[in-house]
Formats: C-alpha cells, structure tokens, sequence
C-alpha cells in the first residue's frame, strides 16, 4: 500500500454519474492517494458516522455513497417508504469532511438492458436470505459495482449486517477484487438498540419493545460468562426474553460458526448469535460475536 499523500481538504463534491466518480478515483490513485468508500442507503446516523470517521483515519478521499438499491429489496418489503434525507445527509457528511457523496440514480446503475447478477452462494440462502429471497443477490451486485467505479483501496461496512460482510468478503476474495473490506463496531443508542435507518418506523412501543434484542443478547453473554456451551439452551433463554414481549416477534434466532453461517452444536472457534426480530411491522436484526479464547469464550455485542 502506497503511503497516503494527504491532500488539502476540500468541500464536499456530490457526484452523479459512474463516469464522473471512475474520474476523480483515478485522479486520486494517480496521485498515490488512498481511497476510502463507505457505502450507504442514506439516511444517515451515528453508525454510519462511525464508519466515516474510521474512513477519515486511513484514506483520503473519502467517499461515501447514498443509493437505496432497489434490487436488495423484496416485493413486499420497503424500497417505496425507505427514508430519504438526502440535504441532512449532505449536511452531516459536510461537517465529517467527506470528498466525495456519490449519489447515482438508478438509471445510473441499472440502465435498461441491465442483466447481471452477483450471487455468493451457500453463504446468500440462509438466514436473512431465507427471509429475504435475492436480497443478497442485490447487495452483492450493487457493491461490486460500487467498488468497480469507485475502486476503493478499503470498503467501510457496519458489523449489524454480520452476514452482509461475510458475503461482501467472500466475492471480494473469489473476485480478486483489489479493496480491502474493513468492518467497524455495532453503534448503540443508550438504551442498547442497535444503531439502524429502519428505527425511524418504530412508534414510542415498539421502539420500548425492540431494546429486548439487546437485552437477550446481553443474558447470553451472560450465560456463556458462567460457562453455559449449549447453543440449544442459550438460544431458549434469547427466545424467552423476545417472547415475553407482546410486541416482538421472532423471526429467526440461530448460532451460527461465523464463517459457514452454519449452525452450530457446540460454541468453538468463532460464532455468531444472529437475530431477525420484528417489532410491529419493523423487521430489526442484531448479533454478538462469541470468540474461543483459550478455556473461555469473549461475547462482543
Ligand atoms: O448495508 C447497507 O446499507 C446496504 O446493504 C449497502 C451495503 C449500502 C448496499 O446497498
């Protein structure tokens, strides 16, 4: 890796169009810059924000991009209500001195005649792809064509969408695609809420309700702390706290060995505790991570 030549910042430029974006990344590795692309859906808040500034401690440019990605969405799920808050995004990427907002259109990115798909497979039909059928077929595609304009040195995404990372990482490494993935920590509201766009739809109940995520996940590390191993067990005490409240409902609640997405027998090596959980009409998901260390198990949530 080259080392990074800072350059003077400047204001944020918003770009539209791929060729334009392919542009000014070329300009940037011609210069021996590092290149940094955090690649979003808008809507912007302290998670992304996280991410940003992780972004701003290793490249310049750094480029997010806002693009609700119609083809990640289900028939009946909310691409048509997805929030857009594009001039307070504007705003805040602004004042985390942001280079670049790269905000196509979708016409951009799937002209008429668009026919390609990316599918990770074995890693894409579980969990959120069995509830969310070609969901990851579309993230998959939309970030690599994200990293193909932008072709970013590190690509920035929030460890909430455990799964999402480990599909983005597997088509990198099967792609030879030249960007390093970086995950950053889940971001929290005080309350223990996982830090997501989709909070906004909740009403002051299930905004109460949905801290029950946290909540099971913190008795699971509890737990494991006094030696608890069955994923059996621990997965009947996450389901108790979930069902306890009237307002949630499950949708899965599985460990999984963090790098098949397999369910596992027996806590070993590095597990997932993944969560798919609605409150109300609003599907939340969260996870911890449970890392083997030595006779002991650290649980990350
Ligand atoms: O995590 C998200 O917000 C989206 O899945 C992503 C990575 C921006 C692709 O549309």
């Amino acid at each position: 890796m080259p080392p990074n030549r800072r350059a003077k910042r400047r204001p944020l430029e918003i770009i539209h169009t791929a060729e334009w974006m392919r542009l000014a990344s070329r300009e940037a590795s011609v210069a021996a810059r590092v290149v940094g692309l955090i690649p979003t859906m808008g809507a912007l808040h302290d998670g992304h924000f996280s991410l940003i500034r992780a972004a701003r401690g290793q490249c310049s440019p750094v480029v997010v991009s806002i693009f609700v990605n119609p083809l990640q969405f289900g028939a009946n799920e909310d691409f048509g209500k997805y929030p857009l808050t594009m001039e307070k995004d504007r705003t805040a990427l602004e004042s985390l001195g942001v280079d670049y907002l790269f905000a196509p259109e979708s016409s951009e990115m799937y002209p008429p005649g668009f026919r390609t798909s990316i599918h990770v497979e074995g890693l894409s039909e579980r969990l959120e792809g069995r509830s969310r059928p070609g969901h990851f077929q579309g993230v998959a595609t939309v970030v690599l064509k994200l990293m193909e304009i932008v072709q970013p040195n590190f690509c920035y995404f929030g460890r909430k969408d455990a799964q999402q990372i480990r599909i983005v990482r597997q088509m990198v490494r099967d792609l030879d695609i030249a960007s390093e993935v970086v995950d950053c920590p889940i971001v929290r509201e005080p309350d223990g809420l996982a830090m997501s766009s989709r909070n906004e739809y909740l009403n002051n109940d299930e905004r109460v309700a949905a801290t029950g995520l946290h909540r099971s996940l913190k008795r699971a590390r509890e737990n494991i702390s006094h030696g608890e191993r069955n994923p059996g067990q621990l997965l009947g005490e996450i389901r108790e706290i979930l069902e306890r409240e009237p307002l949630l409902r499950v949708d899965y609640a599985e460990i999984v060995d963090v790098h098949t997405l397999e369910p596992v027998v027996k806590l070993r090596g590095e597990c997932l505790i993944l969560l798919a959980v609605f409150s109300g009409r609003t599907r939340l998901i969260d996870n911890a991570l449970i890392t083997e260390s030595g006779r002991s198990f650290v649980v990350t949530i």
